[in-house]
């Protein structure tokens, strides 16, 4: 194959008490990643379009998809390089995985067009050094999900080890994102580098308790457990009128609420067997709206890795 075209979803990280660990593949939005086998050695970006992509390098060193690329070739030897063009459905600076979408959709666009193509767990690696080069620090809790959909939860990152499943079919996912810009890199600046065992407990007993949910396909302990102590509460500063924003979605039927990645998107997960989501993404909604702030929304639900369109 000399040329191909993936898509590669957005994703929810952390989860509540999951931070760098727990991931979540989402249906919409998605970037679309296309990449081209050329003779030359090294990555080119030929195009950025779409949602923000005037803010977005085409420096293919610094680019998310172009970084990712030029790691797949690194790891597999490649003799050749990719041309590859960025097309962004999902905003930056969103809290639902926009630089690693375009890093695994980079990575996995690559990999197609090599010889002898890498594994999905090496494409993950490669994906989450793109992210250690736009956001400063190696976590791969949005390209896990983005390369390998559902639900992922990384045991170790020394040595890596990452696990995937489906989450319950009845998981309903609404994704609000107020006119807000929260920049990944300074976020990590502000979380605190010491936890209390009291928190710990906290963490640990929801973070346990959300995968009993997934596995036991409860809705309602999956939402119930998207609780954090430590990480939201140090960055609500950046992420204004969060709490109302979480207290909506919960009065309006939703099983749990949370911050998305670093913010700014205000996560709320439902069961679609009981209710229908629309009404929690116009109640979150109006309190951004309240508060002077337009902001767009998604109602969906988990989905699938990068795959070709
Ligand atoms: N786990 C990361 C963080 C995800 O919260 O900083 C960033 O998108």
């Amino acid at each position: 194959m000399d040329k191909v075209t993936v898509r590669s979803p957005a994703t929810l990280s952390n989860l509540g008490s999951g931070f760098d660990v727990f991931g979540l593949a989402l249906r919409e939005p998605y970037d679309v990643v296309e990449a081209k086998r050329i003779p030359e050695r090294g990555v080119i970006i030929e195009g950025i379009e779409g949602w923000g992509a005037d803010s977005i390098t085409s420096d293919p060193a610094k680019n998310s998809a172009g970084a990712a690329a030029q790691a797949v070739l690194e790891r597999a030897g490649s003799e050749h390089g990719v041309a590859i063009r960025i097309k962004k459905g999902i905003r930056p600076c969103s809290g639902i995985g926009s630089s690693g979408s375009s890093a695994a959709g980079g990575a996995c666009a690559a990999n197609m067009v090599l010889d002898k193509p890498l594994r999905s767990e090496e494409l993950v690696l490669c994906a989450a050094k793109a992210e250690q080069v736009t956001s400063g620090s190696f976590h791969a809790d949005n390209v896990g999900p983005a390369v390998l959909g559902g639900f992922t939860v990384i045991r170790a990152y020394e040595p890596f080890e990452i696990h995937r499943m489906d989450p319950p079919a009845n998981l309903g996912v609404v994704v609000t994102m107020p006119d807000l810009m929260v920049n990944t890199r300074e976020a990590r600046k502000v979380l605190p580098s010491k936890v209390d065992l009291k928190d710990m407990i906290f963490e640990v007993g929801n973070a346990s308790s959300l995968v009993l949910g997934m596995c036991r396909g409860d809705v309602e302990l999956v939402g119930r457990s998207m609780a954090d102590r430590v990480i939201e509460p140090a960055r609500a500063k950046l992420n204004p009128h969060l709490k109302e924003a979480e207290a909506a979605a919960m009065d309006a039927g939703a099983a749990g609420a949370f911050l998305g990645g670093s913010g700014p998107c205000v996560i709320a997960v439902y069961d679609r067997k009981r209710i229908e989501g629309e009404g929690i993404a116009e109640a979150v909604r109006k309190v951004y709206e309240e508060h002077g702030l337009k902001s767009d929304n998604w109602v969906t639900t988990w989905g699938e890795g990068c795959r070709r369109v």
